[in-house]
């Protein structure tokens, strides 16, 4: 069985519905990695058993070094690829290649909208908003040099009325997040998704 890390920042929703419906079935999780201390997603890890990791980056010099520390650990723990559930930063080349076509991320809109430096968490809902557009959704692609720009793997669009405020827009994706980040993870483990340039075909 394949053994995965997961990357998460904050509430750890995406994380949890790894460790429900994938972690001890198509893949193992080996360890949860925090750039967060109070970030409740350790807390999901160490209730399933899994090893959780707070990585302070106060304690390195700079970005790189910070990403050497997270290397070692993954490679400490046999980890064969990598998910980022909500971690909200950017990496350096030091874990990109390293991982290389095996780092999957999730991001709440649908790429290339509203997406790329900056776009984060709620700042993604508020352009949205602001945008007025009627459709928004979710993205699961694998992470490449650059920000939001690697292959994608599944998308799915959410309606929009005109009527949700920023926080209900983020409600109504977070929902169909968690099954499109466990249906692509396990294309991923079952060795189903082929990328072709910039394209993934699933087998
Ligand atoms: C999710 O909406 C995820 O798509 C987003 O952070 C949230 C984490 O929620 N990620 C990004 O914005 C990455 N650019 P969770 O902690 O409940 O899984």
């Amino acid at each position: 069985m394949k053994k995965i890390a997961v990357l998460a920042s904050g509430s750890g929703s995406n994380l949890q519905a790894l460790i429900d419906q994938v972690h001890g079935q198509e893949g193992l999780i080996a360890v949860v990695l925090s750039n967060r201390q109070n970030a409740y997603a350790l807390e999901r890890a160490r209730k399933a058993n899994i090893p959780a990791v707070f990585a302070d980056r106060k304690q390195s010099a700079h970005d790189s070094e910070y990403d050497q520390k997270i290397l070692q650990i993954l490679q400490a723990h046999d980890v064969e690829a990598v998910v980022l559930a909500g971690y909200l930063r950017i990496l350096t080349p030091i874990l990109i290649d390293a991982y290389k076509n095996k780092i999957i991320n999730i991001h709440p809109s649908l790429i290339p909208s509203f997406c790329g430096d900056g776009y984060y968490g709620m700042r993604v809902h508020q352009a949205v908003y602001d945008s007025g557009v009627k459709v928004t959704g979710a993205t699961v692609h694998f992470v490449d040099s650059g920000v939001d720009t690697g292959p994608i793997i599944l998308q799915q669009a959410v309606s929009l009325t005109g009527r949700e405020q920023p926080e209900e827009i983020a409600a109504k994706v977070l929902e169909i997040e968690h099954g499109l980040l466990v249906e692509a993870v396990k294309l991923f483990l079952t060795d189903q998704i082929e990328i072709v340039q910039r394209r993934t075909i699933i087998r």
